[in-house]
């Protein structure tokens, strides 16, 4: 079989949330360029300028500003995609953030992190994930067929002194509820993994993989001695997004550098 045919996503319906910026407009682009009508969602008002960039007429990209925290918000976006095109083939649940410095930090010690800080990276790395998992699989449902990629760490598979602690947490539990929808969700021909990133120079943090000392201190956790560009992050996603993948599911990919396997 050739590559088109293995890794075609023509006439495909995709949603991408955290669109906007780095690893979710990277997301976007690939499977775009492979033949999925894709929507954008995120909060970050730029997410309009990026669908027009990557399709003027507007009739394949597709963008809404879009809280992932607000459910109502992110049902509504999700339902809309999936009218527009008449089917939701592809889920990246992508966005998310970090929770500040690590744990050998003053701020980031156990003692100062606060009830609130931890509560708001849980509403968005963890709650607004099972929530784009709840609202998209019925949609899924109705053709039995779906590929969904959800954004987890390499520092949910192991301790990392460079991340915060609701960042570390979260990651690791998006990563089993990866394995756990996998078991039900595969009843229907819905195939579900994550993607364990290492670091990519994106604007996560704040903008922090920009500044040469948090590059440097990143690039050192991987094999590779280097952090990585948000199209990197291309191949591993059409992979799982698309007919290629038809025996994966359940499982948690580092896309890392080596920095997971031998760091
Ligand atoms: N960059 C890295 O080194 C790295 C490593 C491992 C995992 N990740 C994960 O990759 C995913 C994407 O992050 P990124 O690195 O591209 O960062 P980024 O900041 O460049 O992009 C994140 C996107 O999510 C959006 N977003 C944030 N809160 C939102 C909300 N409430 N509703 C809708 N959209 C929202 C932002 O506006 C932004 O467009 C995240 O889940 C992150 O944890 C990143």
């Amino acid at each position: 079989m050739r590559a088109e045919a293995l890794f075609s996503l023509q006439g495909q319906s995709a949603i991408v949330t955290g669109a906007a910026n780095g690893l979710g407009l990277a997301m976007t682009e690939v499977l775009s360029a492979n033949g999925a009508n894709v929507t954008m969602l995120d909060i970050d008002p730029r997410v309009i300028d990026e669908a027009a960039r990557l399709d003027p007429s507007r009739e394949t990209v597709r963008a809404f500003i879009c809280d992932v925290c607000d459910p109502d918000g992110l049902r509504r976006g999700i339902e809309g995609a999936f009218e527009a095109n008449g089917r939701l083939d592809i889920v990246c649940a992508n966005a998310g953030k970090g929770s500040g410095s690590g744990p050998l930090t003053e701020a980031g010690a156990l003692a100062n992190v606060t009830g609130e800080s931890w509560s708001g990276i849980l509403d968005l790395n963890l709650t607004a994930t099972f929530h784009t998992l709840k609202y998209s699989v019925p949609l899924m449902r109705r053709r039995k067929y779906g590929r969904i990629i959800v954004t987890s760490s390499f520092a949910g598979l192991r301790g990392e002194a460079l991340v915060g602690y609701a960042y570390s947490a979260t990651k690791a539990a998006v990563a089993n509820m990866v394995r756990h929808a996998a078991i039900e969700l595969s009843l229907d021909n819905i195939l579900i993994n994550a993607i364990a990133p290492g670091p990519f120079r994106t604007n996560i943090g704040g903008g922090r993989m920009h500044e040469s000392s948090t590059e440097l201190a990143f690039a050192g956790r991987t094999r590779l001695k280097r952090i990585a560009e948000p199209d990197e992050v291309k191949g591993l996603t059409l992979l799982l997004a698309s007919p290629a993948s038809s025996y994966i599911t359940g499982t948690v990919i580092p896309i890392d550098g080596g920095g997971y396997a031998c760091g």
